[in-house]
């Protein structure tokens, strides 16, 4: 094929991605994380992160190359997660995006991370309808986006007002003392348990959509209630000498954020009259909302498009697959002097 090859780069958290797309095709997705240096911590170090990002670049692009069989020199156009993420650890991609750019004498493409993690799914699902709503669930993110177009038109309907769904399994799965990242654990957890057992609050759902401010909040999410109700339950339950059911209460609590996720989801695409949802970021791996969000949107007639767990977490396909959409669509390259934006929004 003779469209053009697109190197994608990601730096914006604790995971280096590499990936090589061309017309639409995935060539490569190489990925390097540093996830086990912080895991001591509970939480992403951004200093340990940021120097893991310089020692794994090299080695993960040369990965991504001998993957797709391409050299470096055949790479027509260089994609960079520019924001929104961690400002130290941005900073190492971009640098590196704009050496190879300069140094290839290809054209250089900042782009939004969220909106990569709506156009990877070009890669699995083919080109994106032209009206979707995403739903956007990730470790520093959970937002309901309207997408009319992926490379230029993307609005906000709605966000977290608090914790982002990741951050709220993240934490859940640190009380009932599975390690860090919590989510993949507690969603396994959970295939044991009972989701009925312990019926967790709902935020921002019913009366609460309509806030005490008087705003409207069908579109925005919270997940502090239910993961302090989650802690306060486990507490309660260790203060009474009770063994905790760890499995019941992983089951229970990712019951009710994926309900909160997957009701919102669908009424906004009735009410936006979209019949496209796509699903995206690290929590949309979750095995509960993909089986609860797939059979809610078939029941009103909205069609789901979701990709596999391994494009749904940080990667550098999604930027490359942007990219490519970028180079199709004729968009103006960013000047090579482009700035990283750690509160980039959409
Ligand atoms: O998109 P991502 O890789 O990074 C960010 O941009 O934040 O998302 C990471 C988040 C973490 O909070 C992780 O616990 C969560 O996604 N996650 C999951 C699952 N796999 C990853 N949450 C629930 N169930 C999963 N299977
Ligand atoms: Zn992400």
């Amino acid at each position: 094929s003779d469209a053009p090859l697109v190197l994608g780069i990601e730096t914006s958290c604790d995971e280096t991605g590499v990936g090589l797309v061309r017309g639409g095709t995935l060539l490569a997705d190489a990925l390097a994380s540093s996830v086990e240096e912080h895991a001591r911590f509970g939480g992403v170090v951004p200093e340990v992160a940021s120097r893991a990002h310089l020692e794994a670049f090299l080695p993960t692009l040369e990965r991504a190359c001998r993957e797709a069989g391409v050299r470096l020199e055949d790479v027509d156009a260089v994609a960079v997660t520019s924001g929104p993420g961690l400002a130290g650890t941005l900073v190492v991609g971009v640098s590196a995006a704009k050496a190879l750019a300069v140094g290839l004498g290809v054209p250089l493409y900042g782009v939004n991370h969220l909106a990569a993690h709506v156009a990877v799914d070009t890669l699995e699902n083919g080109p994106l309808p032209g009206a979707a709503l995403a739903l956007l669930v990730s470790g520093g993110h959970s937002s309901l986006l309207r997408v009319d177009d992926v490379t230029a038109d993307i609005s906000v309907l709605g966000h977290t007002l608090d914790d982002a769904a990741g951050e709220a399994f993240d934490k859940v799965a640190r009380v009932l003392g599975l390690p860090f990242p919590g989510g993949p654990h507690v969603d396994r957890a959970a295939r044991s348990g009972d989701p009925a057992a312990i019926r967790f609050p709902r935020g921002l759902t019913g009366a609460q959509a309509v806030g005490r401010d008087g705003r409207d909040h069908h579109d925005d999410f919270s997940f502090s209630g239910v993961k302090t109700a989650v802690a306060r339950w486990v507490e309660k339950a260790r203060d009474e000498g009770r063994a905790v059911p760890v499995a019941d209460v992983a089951a229970s609590f990712q019951e009710a954020v994926v309900d909160v996720l997957s009701s919102k989801a669908v009424a906004a695409c009735r009410r936006e009259g979209v019949d496209h949802l796509l699903v995206g970021g690290g929590v949309a791996a979750n095995s509960r909302l993909r089986a609860l969000v797939t059979e809610r949107a078939e029941a009103a007639g909205v069609r789901v498009r979701i990709p596999r767990p391994g494009l749904c977490t940080d990667n550098g396909a999604m930027v490359a697959a942007l990219g490519a959409l970028l180079v199709e669509r004729g968009r103006a390259p960013s000047p090579l002097e482009i700035a990283t934006d750690p509160a980039m929004s959409v």
